[in-house]
Formats: C-alpha cells, structure tokens, sequence
C-alpha cells in the first residue's frame, strides 16, 4: 500500500519506519524542515534503540522517504496516518490544533478514496470533528481511530508484537482496511479490538491514566512507610502477589513523566470537565503526583542538611531509561526545584545529557561520563535506571563525592530503589531509597 504518515515524532518515525518494513510505500512527513533535512540525510532525530538501523534499512529499499512538502505521486495513498502532537493546552485539554492542521492538508491534497487513521492521542469525538473537517475534500475519505500504544525505549518491539491493536470505525470497509494492514503483525493470532472511534479514542486515555493511577498510589504509599517505618518493598510484594492486582506498575520512585502520562491524564480530567463529569481518581493521580516530586526534593534536602550552596549530581535524565526523552521527566523537575533553593547541579545521562543540557543552557553542567558528575558533588540522585547504572563502583563513588553535612558521609539518593543498601553502606555512604528507611554506614546493613 502507499501511506503517508504525518508527524516525524517518537510515534510517526516508528509506525512509518515499521510499516516500510512490512514492505508498505511510505512517506513521512513533518513540518519541521530542518527535522527532514537529517532525515533524508540518514540521520534520526530521536534516540529509540534499532530505530536508526531500520531506518536505513529501508530508506536504501526505497520504501521509506521523507519530505516537508507533499508530492504528487502521494496524492494517491490508500491511507494517511496523523502522528502529530496533541501537547496540552493550558487548562489541560488536549491542543487539536496540528490534528486540524493536517486534516486539512488532507482533504486538499487527496485523490482517491482512503482511510485517515489517528494515531495521535485524542479526546473523545476527535475522529467525528476530522471527519466533518474532511467535507471539503474532493473523495470519500474516512476517519479511524486508531491509538499508539509505544512504550518510548521499547517502540520497535511494540511496533512489530503489539499487546493488542485498537481500531475504531464506522464502516465494515474501513476496518477491513485495517486489519489488512495489519494482518502481518496477527500472524500468531489476531490481537485487535474492533469497536467505535469515540470508545477507541476513551481506550487510550483510559490505559495510560490506569497505569498512572497504580504508580500514584504506590508513590503515596511510599511517603506513608517513610511517615510509618513500613517498608515499600515488601509493601509491593504482599501486594503484587495478589493475583487480581499483579506485580506490573508498582513501583514507587520519583513520579511518573515523559510526554504521555501527566498530559494523558489531565486531559482525561478535562475531557470529564467537558462533559459534566468529574475524574476524581484521575485528578487525585494527577495532584500525587506533583505532590511526590515535592517529597523528593524535600528527601535530598533532608539528606544532606539543606542543599544551599551545595552541589548535587543527578544520575539520569531521561524520563525513563533507553530514551533521550524528557519531556516532564522528574530529573528536569527536581533540578529545577534543587536549582531554585541554591544548589548546584550537575548531570549525566547516557543518551539525554545533550537535551538537559538545551532545557537548562548555562544553569548547570551535564557531563559526558558518569563518573566525572561526581566529582566536588556532597550527594548523588539516581533518578533513571539505566542499565549502566545499576551495578556502579559505590567505593569510586565514595572517593569522588563530599561529605554532605556536619559529620555525615556522603549521600546517595536511590529514587529508583535499584541498589541494594547493604553494598552502598559497606562503601562507607550513606543509602536513601523511596519509601524505605534511610541507612547509614554504621548502622547495620538491613536484611533485604
Ligand atoms: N511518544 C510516545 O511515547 C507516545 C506514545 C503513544 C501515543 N503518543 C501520542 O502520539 C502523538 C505524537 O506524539 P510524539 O511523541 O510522536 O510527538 P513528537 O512531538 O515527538 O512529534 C510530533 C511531530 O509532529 C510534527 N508536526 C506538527 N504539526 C504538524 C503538521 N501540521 N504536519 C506534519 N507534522 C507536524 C512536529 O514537527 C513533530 O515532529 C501525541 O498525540 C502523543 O500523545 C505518543
């Protein structure tokens, strides 16, 4: 089939870059002409791993290109694909503005009968307004809904063995078209859910804000064992282990971020709003969340006597590990926050520093090897748990840090809870995880 996919993001890169790999014509297409320009000159915008050598791969087959201007010969795609972004607009709802934008382009350039999939998160009635959009077009165009449910790090893999496929249509012929093009990715057995575009469009806001919900809970969870002396882990699994509930999302760390969840979220809350509804549940994951990027901040100043003056090292960046996303990442919240209150900060990260380092310009340091963050720094903050992270040299670790504060060894703040303390301690530092108590090197290592 031809396809054309609008949007060069982390979601149009990775359906346009799969679908050529299927062997499908595609071209993807992006306002954004300097975006274009590394593309067709093999360069990816975007760190997703296998992501690139794909890419290639199929830009030398002449399956996938790529343009900020749409040619003639795509006038003739069987299907358009929307990827654009949908950030939030100030009271949380979703901005449709780049989705209109490109319906309209659409229904302009297309000239022959196709299908017009969302990809893009959107609220519920989207697909009806594009559809009405699309009245001025020249052919019968139809609108389905079809959500993104990558996992950014793991995108590829989602791509090609998706848990399941979500289709909203009207028509019969419409997800018969679907399900075509998808039919390679079923060959074990079909995994869609057919149904109509508005509930389609509710499925998507609906799986992100339940698995916020879960880490929302576990994270209040959390500031209730540090209040109470209960510890998070054995919470987790006394809990996991029920099988109604199940081990997946529940882990409390630093708040969830990246560019779906805390804006999925709102605006489900608004789209209840809209409707006369109200989301309690999913505000309340909304405001515990913020709330536990509040605690971390006030742990790190806790643990090292007030941050005033001091210099910090945040290990990670990227809102979660095997991307250089951070967008809402909780490393740009708590160097915010540690910057605001006279720190000084200093990051690593193995794939985002360069991002960090754009989002803050002069306002702090992002260094290129792990080790060299720590230098001259009176504590370490552990905030994405990249593989390299998790087995460090801790007596390294020690000779490089300060101590930080009157009499006290340094610190390290696991806001991952992926380090064991009892090795941390034996390194002679001092080991702060979420949610567990807080240990020193002279207290005894605990039994975990
Ligand atoms: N990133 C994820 O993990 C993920 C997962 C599932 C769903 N989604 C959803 O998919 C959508 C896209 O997300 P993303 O992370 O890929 O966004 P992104 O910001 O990475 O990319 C969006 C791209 O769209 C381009 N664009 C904007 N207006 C355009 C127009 N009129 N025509 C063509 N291109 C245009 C931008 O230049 C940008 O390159 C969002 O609705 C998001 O919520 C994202």
């Amino acid at each position: 089939m031809r396809l054309v996919v609008f949007g060069a993001g982390y979601v149009g890169l990775v359906t346009g870059t799969g679908l050529s790999d299927l062997g499908h014509d595609v071209l993807v297409f992006d306002i954004d002409p300097a975006k274009i320009a590394m593309l067709e000159d093999g360069r990816c915008p975007i760190y997703e791993p296998g992501l690139a050598d794909l890419m290639h791969r199929n830009q030398r087959g002449g399956r996938l290109s790529f343009a900020s201007a749409i040619p003639a010969s795509f006038d003739e795609a069987d299907a358009y694909f929307i990827a654009v972004g949908t950030p939030p607009g100030p009271d949380g709802a979703a901005d449709l503005s780049a989705v209109m934008a490109v319906a309209d382009t659409i229904a302009r350039v297309a000239r022959r009968q196709a299908v017009v999939v969302v990809k893009s998160t959107v609220p519920v009635g989207t697909c009806d307004a594009v559809q009405a959009r699309l009245a001025s077009a020249h052919v019968p165009l139809e609108v389905v809904s079809n959500p993104e449910f990558l996992k950014e790090g793991d995108a590829l893999s989602d791509f090609f063995k998706p848990d399941r496929v979500v289709v909203g249509a009207r028509s019969e012929e419409a997800r018969q078209m679907i399900r075509d093009l998808y039919a390679p990715l079923q060959l074990s057995g079909e995994r869609l859910v057919i149904t109509d575009p508005r509930s389609s469009e509710l499925i998507k806001y609906a799986s992100n804000t339940m698995l916020a919900i879960r880490i929302s809970f576990m994270n209040e969870l959390s500031r209730l064992c540090h209040a109470t002396g209960a510890d998070i882990h054995s919470v987790r699994l006394g809990v996991g282990t029920d099988s109604r509930i199940g081990r997946k999302f529940l882990y409390a760390g630093p708040g969830y971020g990246g560019s779906c969840f805390p804006k999925d979220v709102q605006a489900l809350s608004a789209l209840g709003r809209a409707h006369g509804v109200q989301m309690r549940v999913a505000e309340a994951a909304h405001l515990a969340n913020d709330e536990q990027a509040t605690f971390l901040a006030q742990l790190v100043d806790k643990a090292l006597e007030g941050v005033m003056g001091k210099q910090i090292a945040l290990w990670g960046c990227a809102f979660k590990p095997e991307t250089d996303d951070i967008r809402e990442s909780p490393a740009v919240r708590l160097a915010t926050a540690l910057l605001e209150r006279g720190a000084t900060v200093v990051a690593h990260d193995p794939e985002a520093g360069p991002n960090f380092a754009k989002h803050f310009g002069n306002r702090l340091t992002v260094k290129e090897r792990d080790y060299d963050a720590l230098e001259g720094s009176h504590a370490l903050v552990l905030l994405t748990e990249w593989r390299s992270y998790r087995a460090p040299n801790f007596a390294e670790i020690k000779r490089r840090l300060l101590p930080s504060g009157t009499g006290l060894a340094p610190v390290l703040v696991d806001a991952r809870n992926i380090w064991r303390p009892a090795e941390v301690l034996r390194a002679g530092l001092r080991y702060q995880g979420i949610g567990v108590a807080s240990s020193r090197p002279v207290d005894r290592p605990s039994q975990r």
